[in-house]
């Protein structure tokens, strides 16, 4: 149970708590600190110059704020802000639809874009370079192609997944910008702000020590304020001190470095099963219970991050760092090689 727990904290989003926490101005967003800079220079000079800004590609892991920037930027425009994502839009009507009603300056937020059918992204190219909408009327010896001027709108991409789009897409993105996990002191403040808003007395100890396990990752530090207050709120007076996170997080089974169930048995599958590894992605799903792609976009860039795992040619490999996390050594590997 605690496991699924754990699991829910790290992949689904609250949203009714992501309604409440969000920022919507770039003075209230933590960290980032290059990303947001270039981000609102970009911002202010279009602003001067009455004009849209440019299409931007966000990228980076689940839960690191590439929603939050992409209503910031529409918010600072001062522009309408209609969002979908690449797998919801399954036809290219869908996609026309969605262009043939956008207004001059409008913001288009396409989340998992690399989740977009390729047949579908085609007509993606011709709408973001020049404005124009090629669309198929009629069937059989009658269809032809007529071209849609479309107003000046702007695209923001999100993924998680960059490498995953195409490059005729990705070129077509002047501006990129790769959000990365933050630094245990963004997130003790991103903790403090949550705990303002959500009313919630806490400790700077008790701050630091959900920061220190959120694996960077705003989202989770934001869950965990969550549970760690009803934890105080039912053991304890409601305070979150330092004591009392460790020992929410610990109820959770979140260890000292943020590492949960899942993340142990991943190591556990390539060390024990998989003799340290190599092994590929989806031997590995198989064995833990989990979907490929929750393991590439979740747990891995995490682990890699953090030096449990390397990600060769073969497949995953666990380091020594790995192994000690298990107390285990990487001489023989396997069951029997407990310290
Ligand atoms: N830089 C930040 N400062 C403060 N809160 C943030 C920041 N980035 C993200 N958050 C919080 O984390 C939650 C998840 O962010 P979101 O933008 O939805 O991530 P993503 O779209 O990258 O998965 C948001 O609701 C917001 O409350
Ligand atoms: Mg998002």
């Amino acid at each position: 149970m605690a496991e699924r727990l754990t699991s829910n904290i790290l992949t689904k989003p609250d949203a009714a708590l992501e309604m409440t926490l969000r920022p919507s101005i770039f003075s209230d967003f933590t960290g980032q600190a290059k990303v947001k800079e270039r981000l609102e220079i970009t911002v202010a000079a279009a602003k001067q110059r009455k004009e849209p800004i440019d299409h931007v590609l966000l990228s980076g892991p689940p839960g690191l704020g590439k929603t939050t920037l992409a209503c910031i930027i529409a918010k600072a425009m001062g522009a309408n802000l209609k969002s979908t994502s690449g797998p919801t839009i399954e036809k290219a009507g869908d996609l026309a639809g969605l262009l043939t009603n956008l207004e001059e300056g409008d913001v288009l937020f396409i989340d998992e874009i690399h989740r977009l059918q390729k047949t579908i992204e085609e007509y993606l190219y011709p709408a973001m370079e020049d404005f124009k909408l090629d669309i198929i009327i009629d069937q059989g010896p009658n269809a032809r192609s007529v071209r849609l001027s479309l107003p000046r709108f702007t695209l923001i991409g999100a993924t998680t997944r960059s490498g995953l789009l195409t490059a005729p897409l990705l070129t077509r993105f002047p501006i990129r910008e790769r959000l990365d996990y933050y630094q245990a002191d963004q997130l003790k403040q991103i903790v403090m702000r949550s705990a303002r808003l959500l009313n919630v007395e806490m400790e700077e100890r008790g701050a630091e020590e959900i920061a220190r396990r959120s694996r960077g990752t705003p989202r989770i530090a934001n869950n965990l304020v969550k549970r760690v207050r009803d934890y105080a709120q039912v053991r304890h007076s409601g305070i979150v001190t330092g004591e009392i996170a460790d020992a929410a997080l610990k109820l959770l089974e979140i260890d000292e470095n943020g590492l949960d169930e899942m993340d142990k048995r991943i190591l556990e599958a390539i060390i024990v099963k998989f003799g340290g590894g190599p092994v590929g992605i989806s031997s590995l799903a198989v064995t833990v219970g989990e979907e490929p792609d929750t393991i590439e976009e979740v747990y891995e860039p995490y682990l890699i991050m953090e030096g449990y795992l390397k990600r060769t040619s073969q497949g995953r490999v666990a380091t020594e760092l790995g192994y000690k996390k298990l107390g285990m050594r990487p001489s023989t590997g396997g069951q029997q090689d407990l310290i």
